[in-house]
This record gives C-alpha cells, structure tokens and sequence, in this order.
C-alpha cells in the first residue's frame, strides 16, 4: 500500500481522531478507518458497501464516471479488439501482457485440462432434466473440491497454481454440460485442436449423429463475450468470492460461491433478464410503456441492462457489445432481428429521458449480449453460465491476489443492530 501523506479528521462528542488517507495509482483517495473502532469505539455503517474499499487491488481499474475499464492498465477497448481472451486470461492472472513463448505455454497447459473426471458425469445425472444450468454449475463446480482433493491446499503455491488452471480450463466444459444435460442430449467431450471459444461453442452445439463445424466468425464474437465479462474489480460476486475465501475455503468453494451470487437478476442474471424483457416488449411501439413503468416507482419493474452501481456513463462493454451485435446478426442474415430494433430504440428513448440522464443509467454490458447469445442459438437459461465461465478467470486472479496479501484477514463487517436489547425468555404456556 502506497504510504500515506494526507490524513482525515472526525471528531466525535468533541474528541478528534486523525484517520490515514491514502493515494491510489488511480481513482479517489481512500480514509483508513481500520483503527477506527479500537481508538473512538465506532461502527462505519455504508450498507451495499457504495463508499467501501474491500481490499487493495493491482488487477483492474474503473472510472464510472469517464466510463473506463482497464485490466493491468489496458484498455478493454483495446483488448476486445487486439487480443483473445485467453491472452487477457494470462495478463489478469500474473499481470503483464504474455510474450509468444508464454502465450503458448498458458494456452497449452489450459488446453490439456479441459477434460473433467469421468466420475463427475454421475454427478450431472443427479440433477433435474430440467435444471436450470446454473443451477447444476453452482453444484458441480461445488462438488469439484470432491474430486480435486490434490488442488485444495490454499496454502501450497503450487496447488494453487493447479486450482486455477483447472478451474478456468474445466468451466467452459462444466457448462456446456450443464446445457446438453438440460437438453437432454449427449455430453460432448472436449476438443483439444480447438480454440477456448469454438472447443466451447463445439461443445454445446455438436451432436453425435452429424458433423459440426465451427464458424469463426462466431467463435471470435464469443471469444469477445468472453472478454468482456473477464473481471470487473470488486463487484458482488468477486466479493463473495473474496469473502469466502478470507476463512480459507478451498478454491471450487469459494467459486462456487462467486457463481451462485452472479446468478441474481441484479448481477449476472441481468443478460437472461434483459433478452427476456426486450422479447416481451416485443414491438417498437410498445416501449413507451415500459420505460414509464421504469420510472414507475409503485412498480417494482426496472429497464434490465441499464444502469450500473459504477458506471455512470456508457459501460465501455457496452458500445463493443452492440458493434459485435451488429457483425453477428449480419454474418447470419438476420440484421433485421426485431429484438435487435427494439433494444436500440429503447435505448434512443431511455438515453433522451430526462429520467435516465439524471439518474445517469446508461445500457450496460447485458444490454446487448443476449441478443448476440440469441442469435448464436443459445438459449437465455445459458446467459448467465457463459458469463459465469468467463468471470471465473477474473474471480480466480482476485482470489490468487487476495491469498498473496500479507493483510488477509477473514472478512466480518460489523452491523447496526436496532432490534430488541436482552430480554427474559418467556415459557410457552404463558406468552
Ligand atoms: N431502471 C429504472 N430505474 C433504475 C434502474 C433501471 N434499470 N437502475 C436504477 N434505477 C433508479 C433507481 O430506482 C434509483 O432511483 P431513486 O434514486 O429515485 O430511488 C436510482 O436509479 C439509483 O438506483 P440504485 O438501485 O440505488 O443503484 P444501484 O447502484 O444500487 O443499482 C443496479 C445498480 C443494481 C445495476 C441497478 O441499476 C439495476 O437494477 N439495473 C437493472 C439490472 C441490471 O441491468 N443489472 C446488471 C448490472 S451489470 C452486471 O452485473 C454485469
């Protein structure tokens, strides 16, 4: 941590205490309040943590004001269209952009374990036919630390090192699988010749009985989807991930835990939300309707894919999500997708709103990821495992961080508690 030159001041009942602030590489300053509660016997209290730094952090960056987004400093602007996702896999996990000879080594070692333990097969069979895939993944990512005894000493660099591989090798396979179990079609093994996107993309779409091909068109577009979603600093699932691990549970738990967070329809469930909502609107006409109810504030409903706890600008995901969305639905002749017209209309009508503007909700990276899910043939139950897949890089790089940090302390926020003070236990017969 950077040392600190500036210092706070609070004073509490006429007593003052000096509190450290200390300078980021980037961003606000941040006050030091670790000490707080010994010297002045005092609680924060910042429900939802919208003015709380976790933790300090070298793995990416965002200004929500100027609507950027930096992973080790590049741009994601930069990285959607120069690099692959996993080039940027390896530049979140060790942090420097990959040579040639390292870039190769990262991406044969995630090649060759890709396979899951054949026993793990049972595990799906477990499931519902028609589980949702996130549902199964939640279980089955879970259910790893079951099978990988060998990679669950956090305190052993090198297994470490093999948890994370495993993990980020393995998701693409796990939910692909979640989807063909879903679907009730055969599991498709991995295919070691091929890219992390089109191996994935051949998993989910290849049946036994013809051959598949992969078009790389759409392989590039969802090896984009795949970048986009790759970290995202501090956010609710990354947290619990962090969370989890502050007691020391081993890795497959603690991202377990990170993808039955992202499911939320506030977070990650927010691409199935948003396609969902954009069919059900169904015609350019119709919108006006749906973004009064958005300003509604006796109806709970929200315009799903818009707004951001960060950005309060365009999410930068966002404008290369709809440029991918436009190539996609040209490549497949189909440009014309009503649900395309109605998701760029309503973001004209919402952008013009003077609802929208003040409160600063711009579309953000679901806004236009599902359509490209959509048109690719995916259907909305597996938004949501894709992104989880990606994220799973970012969540493994922020676990790895956090375990290396010589602060670590368990994670245990502090509450204010308003219910009843002590009181006697009543006996049944006389309450
Ligand atoms: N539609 C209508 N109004 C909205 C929306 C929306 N999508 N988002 C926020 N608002 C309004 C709120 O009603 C609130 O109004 P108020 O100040 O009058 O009470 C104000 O804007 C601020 O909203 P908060 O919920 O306080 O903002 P917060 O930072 O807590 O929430 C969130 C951010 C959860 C993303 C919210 O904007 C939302 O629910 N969006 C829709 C779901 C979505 O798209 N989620 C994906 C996020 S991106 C991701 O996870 C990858």
């Amino acid at each position: 941590m950077a040392e600190n030159t500036k210092t706070a001041k609070l004073t509490i009942d006429g007593k003052e205490y000096e509190l450290p602030i200390h300078s980021p590489s980037a961003g606000p300053d941040v006050i030091d309040i670790r000490k707080l509660y010994a010297q002045a016997g005092v609680f924060t209290y910042d429900p939802g943590f919208t003015s709380t730094a976790s933790c300090d952090s070298t793995i990416t960056f965002i200004d929500g004001d100027k609507g950027e987004l930096l992973h080790r400093g590049y741009p994601i602007d930069q990285l959607a269209s120069k690099s692959h996702f996993l080039e940027v896999a390896f530049t979140l996990l060790y942090g420097y952009l990959p040579s040639a000879d390292e870039l190769e080594k990262f991406e044969s070692l995630v090649t060759n374990h890709t396979m899951i333990h054949e026993q793990m097969h049972y595990f799906f069979r477990g499931f519902r036919r028609d589980a949702h895939p996130m549902a199964t993944m939640v279980g089955v990512v879970g259910a790893m630390s079951a099978f990988y005894h060998d990679s669950t000493d956090i305190n052993d660099q090198h297994q470490r090192e093999v948890a994370s591989i495993r993990l980020i090798a393995k998701m693409p396979t796990i939910a692909a699988m979640a989807y063909k179990y879903s679907i009730g079609q055969p599991f498709v093994y991995p295919r070691n010749d091929l890219d992390y996107a089109s191996n994935f993309l051949h998993m989910c779409f290849a049946v036994p009985a013809e051959e598949y091909q992969v078009n790389p068109i759409l392989a590039r577009a969802m090896d984009r989807i795949f970048t986009l979603h790759a970290d995202h600093e501090q956010n609710a699932s990354t947290s619990t991930v962090r969370l989890a691990s502050s007691s020391g549970a081993n890795p497959f738990a603690c991202i377990a835990a990170g993808i039955a967070c992202l499911w939320g329809p506030a977070h990650g469930g927010a691409n199935q939300a948003c396609l969902e909502m954009l069919r059900e609107i169904g015609t350019v006409d119709r919108i006006p309707e749906y973004i009064a109810r958005a300003k509604d504030k006796s109806d709970p409903f929200r315009l799903m894919g818009f707004g951001h706890r960060v950005y309060k600008n365009f999410d930068p995901r966002a404008k290369v999500m709809k440029e991918s969305a436009d190539e996609v639905l040209a490549l497949l002749g189909i440009e014309n997708n009503p649900t395309l017209q109605v998701a760029k209309e309503l973001e004209r009508i919402a952008l013009e709103d003077p609802y929208f503007a003040e409160k600063k909700l711009y579309p953000n990276v679901d806004f236009y990821s599902g359509i490209i899910l959509d048109a690719m043939g995916f259907p909305t139950s597996m938004f949501t495992p894709i992104f989880a897949l990606a994220r799973t890089v970012g969540w493994i790089s922020q676990w790895k961080e956090q375990l290396a940090d010589p602060q670590l302390k368990i994670g245990r926020p502090r509450q204010l508690y308003l219910g009843d003070t002590a009181r006697d236990y009543v006996n049944i017969e006389d309450r």
